[in-house]
Formats: C-alpha cells, sequence, structure tokens
C-alpha cells in the first residue's frame, strides 16, 4: 500500500483521538472476549453501553423468530425492493411501525445512519430552510452538509434560538423543516415537543423528530417523545426511529403520512439505491416490536431504573449534566484522565461503559454514557454507582449539591391529553459556535 495513505491514517486518528487509543484503548473492544474475562474472575458482566432498552437483546422469541425468516427467506434479499421486489416481512414490518407510532405508513432502510443522512439531504432544495438543533446526530449533519437547502443549527434545545431563526428566515425560503431528536443520546435530555410543534405550526414549517433513542423509551408504552407529551401524531410530518436500539435489530425508517412515504419509496436515494433489510433482521424487529406492544411493562421497569439511577448518582455527587431520567444518563467528568480511569476502575469490576471523551462530545465533557435497561437489577446500579461516588470523590470530581447540575423539567401528560405545557429548560452552553458545537455532536 501507497505508504503515505498509512500515514494519513495514522495522523487522522491521532488527530481524532488523540492519546485515548494508545494503551488500553477502551473502543472495539470485544465484548465476547470481556464478559469470559469477567466469568473467569469470577465476576457478574454488567453493560451499560449497549441500547437494550427494554431488555430484549437475549429474548428466545425474537431469536426464533430471526431464525425463521432465514430458513424460509434466506439471509439476504438480493437487491433494492424498487427494483428487486420486496418480499412480505417488508410491508409487515413497515405496517406495525406506522400503526405503532400513529402514521398512516412507514419505510424501512437498511440503516438508521443512512435513514437520516438520505432524508436530510433529500427532502428539500435550494429555496428552503432546515433547521437543526446543533448537538443533533452526526448522521442528520452529514444529511444537512449534503442538501441544497440552507442549513442553520439552533443552540442545543434553545427553542427561543430557533423562534428568532424562524422568524428571521422563514420569510426568505419556500418551505422549512425543523430537525430534533426525542431523547438526545450524549446528553440525556429531551426535546420541548410541545413548543416545537407550537412554533413549526407558527412559521409553516415541518417537523422531523429523530426517535432514535425515544422509540420504546419515552412515553407509558414507548411510542416516544409524542406520547411523553400527549401530542397526536398528526402534528408531526416525520417520525424517524431506527430498529437497531430499542427494538435490538439493525435498520432505520421514516413514518409519516401515505403520501409523502409513497413518494419517498420510489425517490429516497436510501432506499432506491440500497439493498433492502435481510430477512432475520426485519423479523426479528418485528418480534421485538410485538414483544413491545404487548408488555409495556418493560417501559415501566426501564422508566423506573432510569430514574433510580439518576437519582442515586446525584445522591453521590456524580455529575450529570443535562440528563433527564430516562435510559441515558451521562456521567461527567473534569478531566478525561478522570473518565479514562473511572472507565477501567468499572472494567476491573466486570462493568463495561466506555468513555466519551473527545469523539461525539466536546473536548471538555468527558463523560462515562450510561445507557439503562430495563433488564438492569438495582443491586447493579447500585454497585457500579457505589465504584463511581467512591472514585470520584477521592479525586475530587463531584459536584458540591446533589441536583445541582441542570436538568430538565418534565411534566408528563397522560396518554391522549393534547394540551402543550410550558417548562423551564436548560440549555447547553458551552461557549462553542452552534457549528462548532454542531460539528462536535457526532454522537453514537
Ligand atoms: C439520534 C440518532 N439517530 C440515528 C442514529 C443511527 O442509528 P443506527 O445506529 O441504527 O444506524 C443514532 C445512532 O446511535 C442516533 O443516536
Amino acid at each position: 500500500m501507497n505508504r503515505s495513505l498509512s500515514d494519513y491514517a495514522a495522523r487522522r486518528l491521532h488527530f481524532a483521538i488523540g492519546s485515548v487509543i494508545s494503551a488500553n484503548s477502551p473502543y472495539n473492544a470485544s465484548i465476547d472476549d470481556l464478559r469470559a474475562a469477567a466469568s473467569a474472575a469470577g465476576q457478574e458482566f454488567v453493560s451499560f453501553a449497549n441500547y437494550d432498552y427494554i431488555g430484549i437483546a437475549e429474548d428466545d422469541r425474537i431469536a426464533a423468530a430471526a431464525e425463521r425468516a432465514v430458513r424460509e427467506y434466506g439471509v439476504g434479499v438480493g437487491a433494492s425492493r424498487l427494483v428487486g421486489g420486496e418480499r412480505r416481512f417488508h410491508r409487515e414490518l413497515e405496517r406495525a411501525l406506522a400503526a405503532f407510532l400513529g402514521h398512516d405508513d412507514a419505510l424501512a432502510l437498511v440503516g438508521g445512519y443512512g435513514t437520516n443522512v438520505s432524508f436530510i439531504a433529500h427532502i428539500l432544495g435550494a429555496n428552503d430552510l432546515i433547521l437543526v438543533d446543533a448537538l443533533s446526530h452526526s448522521s442528520i449533519m452529514v444529511g444537512a452538509a449534503a442538501t441544497r437547502a440552507t442549513v442553520i443549527p439552533f443552540e442545543h434545545n434553545d427553542l427561543d434560538h430557533l423562534e428568532q431563526l424562524l422568524r428571521d428566515h422563514r420569510p426568505r425560503h419556500k418551505r422549512a423543516l425543523v430537525v430534533c431528536e426525542g431523547l438526545y443520546s450524549m446528553d440525556g435530555d429531551c426535546v420541548d415537543l410541545p413548543r416545537v410543534v407550537a412554533l413549526k405550526d407558527r412559521f409553516d414549517a415541518w417537523l422531523y423528530v429523530d426517535e432514535a433513542h425515544s422509540f420504546g423509551v419515552l412515553g407509558k408504552t414507548g411510542r416516544g417523545v409524542r406520547e411523553h407529551f400527549g401530542i397526536d401524531s398528526r402534528h408531526i410530518e416525520f417520525t424517524m426511529g431506527t430498529l437497531s436500539k430499542t427494538l435490538g435489530s439493525c435498520g432505520g425508517f421514516i413514518a409519516s403520512n401515505a403520501k409523502v412515504i409513497d413518494w419517498l419509496r420510489h425517490t429516497l436515494p436510501g432506499y432506491v439505491y440500497s439493498v433492502g433489510i435481510p430477512p432475520p433482521v426485519a423479523a426479528g424487529a418485528a418480534a421485538a416490536l410485538a414483544v413491545l406492544e404487548a408488555e409495556p411493562e418493560r417501559v415501566a421497569r426501564l422508566h423506573h431504573n432510569a430514574r433510580f439511577f439518576l437519582d442515586e448518582a446525584r445522591r453521590r455527587h456524580l455529575e450529570t449534566g443535562l440528563a433527564a431520567g430516562f435510559a441515558i444518563v451521562p456521567l461527567h467528568f473534569s478531566t478525561r484522565q478522570n473518565a479514562l480511569d473511572a472507565y477501567r476502575l468499572l472494567l476491573s469490576h466486570g462493568i463495561y461503559a466506555p468513555p466519551i471523551v473527545q469523539l461525539a462530545v466536546p473536548k471538555d465533557k468527558p463523560r462515562l454514557r450510561m445507557f439503562i435497561s430495563a433488564a438492569h437489577t438495582e443491586p447493579q446500579m447500585l454497585r457500579t454507582l457505589d465504584l463511581l461516588g467512591e472514585f470520584a470523590a477521592a479525586r475530587g470530581d463531584t459536584v458540591a449539591e446533589a441536583g445541582l447540575a441542570p436538568m430538565t423539567q418534565f411534566r408528563v401528560l397522560e396518554q391522549g391529553a393534547t394540551a402543550p405545557v410550558a417548562m423551564p429548560f436548560s440549555t447547553q452552553r458551552d461557549g462553542a459556535s452552534p457549528a462548532a458545537a454542531g460539528a462536535a455532536a457526532a454522537a453514537f
């Protein structure tokens, strides 16, 4: 291989992640080896690094559905569905997703990342405007970089800023799209959806909500951020979600009204020019969706666990940043070294929670990002937090008062209620410009 390419790659890697990878890198770890090492040491292996929100990763019903699909249809589908034809399970999955979310129809693609990139790049044209939360996922930012529309980021969850941008820029554009996430994957805070809906209606914009981390997580039955706030799905033009998080599979989808989905089904590049979802992947996701629908107590358990984890973290004076107490709780450290050492300490006890120190979050906000699952037990969570609490105290890396950290407050409406609620919102202001913050928000 040409040596200059290897040198370039090494330099770029160092620039991206620096010294973190030089020894005992926490990244791309072999979970099977870590699990085996914990078992050999007589430890229970516990992961806070996977999105198994409702605890179905090892559910036999899902494995059995995937197995049946492989036997019946094979491993792949052999072509783009547009021209290669689709299989029965494709439409069954899409109809089930649409019905669950209260939309007319849905379109599923092979990856959540590609779904966002393709959709955001495709949906609007040169005379149009896209307003994105500055801490949006990398896939949204990459899609935004590829659109011909004007893209302006608004500061994270700062809806006064969004309003100001709509007031200033909306009149100069033919169409406008507001893009936000239900639950933000690096900070664990939610969007103030009632206010976003009111704003996009007032300024005649469309709304795209990425529910990657809120699907199966927010709302009494896991129908996402709109259920959490009691907002009818007709107020949301596009719901995006992934099959890889709560549903434990792989793929992305967009749910919307029938005409929109029909249009996308014939034109969305990530769908038209890419292969259809493989049979076991689609069947596994459909089986997981059926479990989610049939067993809402899993969502209740997740809510309990997440709240419990956040409260106990705060009781130990750990810095939890913007966490709202739903499935994702970041534990911030003041230095990258402390985050790395905290990760290594946990790992020595069989607990896996890799540090997020540079990629995906601003450099000065290193953290362990904890994904909470309905399957976690209270003893597992307490053991983890006891270790971290003692570690942080010994390093002097605690916050003075429990609960001092900014927190997003919510009043959850019962399902079916429609009145928007006014809420005090904290915004993350770390001195970065919206564009810089957006560039830093290449969240996993
Ligand atoms: C907000 C958000 N959107 C989209 C994606 C991409 O989804 P997938 O991992 O299923 O490709 C992610 C992945 O973590 C995400 O956090």
